[in-house]
């Protein structure tokens, strides 16, 4: 399963990818703002500074457009910045239309803000390189995100799509873990969930043990 960060906050990127088990980073507009990134040309400038840390791997970018035209305008733009580029785009009639033709022109998309098994399929008939369905945002009103993704699954293996699922809205290491089992091709989660992954009490209290039994042995 590939691990992309889902953040636009560049020192934490360099820290995920420094970790060596980044596969790719995902950005949206409520991210870009935390990080205070506003005005067009910071945008880009902000994308190129991600491109630049993760080289080759892929880097989500969002369309802020919400009509076909527009889409088509923005994402062709956002693609020209850097080949690394996967053009987001949401889960709308003109976004779906979108993604067609981005995929017949070769370039990679996002299909983002993803609630239901039927988003996904729209999403992989399309030819989206990506679906985002949400599963902490389904999580947050009381419906299984992670079912969700294990229905897609099903639904992509029934018909051999090649879409990738990528599991978004991913809070926390069990939900990693979770995402794991049922086949999803790829998370996105912040850094503070990967490295989680880490951690174990039997871990630290083995290394401890082991660390004082060496030092004892050697006569410190
Ligand atoms: C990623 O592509 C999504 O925009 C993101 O995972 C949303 O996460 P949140 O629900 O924690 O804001």
């Amino acid at each position: 399963m590939k691990f992309f960060i889902d953040t636009a906050n560049l020192a934490q990127i360099q820290e995920a990818h420094d970790l060596g088990v980044l596969d790719g980073v995902t950005t949206n507009p409520s991210l870009m703002a935390k990080e205070g990134i506003t005005g067009q040309d910071n945008v880009i400038k902000h994308y190129l500074a991600i491109c630049d840390i993760v080289g080759d791997l892929p880097v989500s970018a969002e369309v802020i457009a919400t009509t076909y035209d527009e889409i088509i305008a923005e994402g062709e733009a956002l693609a020209k910045l850097h080949s690394s580029i996967v053009v987001k785009v949401p889960m709308i009639k003109d976004g779906v239309k979108a993604i067609k033709y981005f995929t017949q022109n070769g370039i990679k998309t996002n299909c983002t803000l993803v609630f239901s098994a039927g988003q996904a399929l729209l999403a992989a008939k399309a030819g989206a390189t990506y679906v985002s369905p949400f599963v902490g945002r389904l999580d947050d009103i009381s419906t299984d995100g992670l079912q969700l993704i294990e229905d897609i699954r099903l639904i992509f293996d029934n018909y051999a799509y090649e879409t990738q699922i990528l599991a978004a809205s991913v809070r926390t290491p069990m939900h990693i873990i979770n995402c794991a089992k049922m086949g999803s091709d790829v998370i996105t989660a912040p850094l503070s969930a990967i490295t989680a992954l880490l951690k174990h009490p039997l871990t630290d209290s083995g290394l401890a043990t082991f660390l004082a039994d060496h030092a004892k042995a050697a006569g410190k």
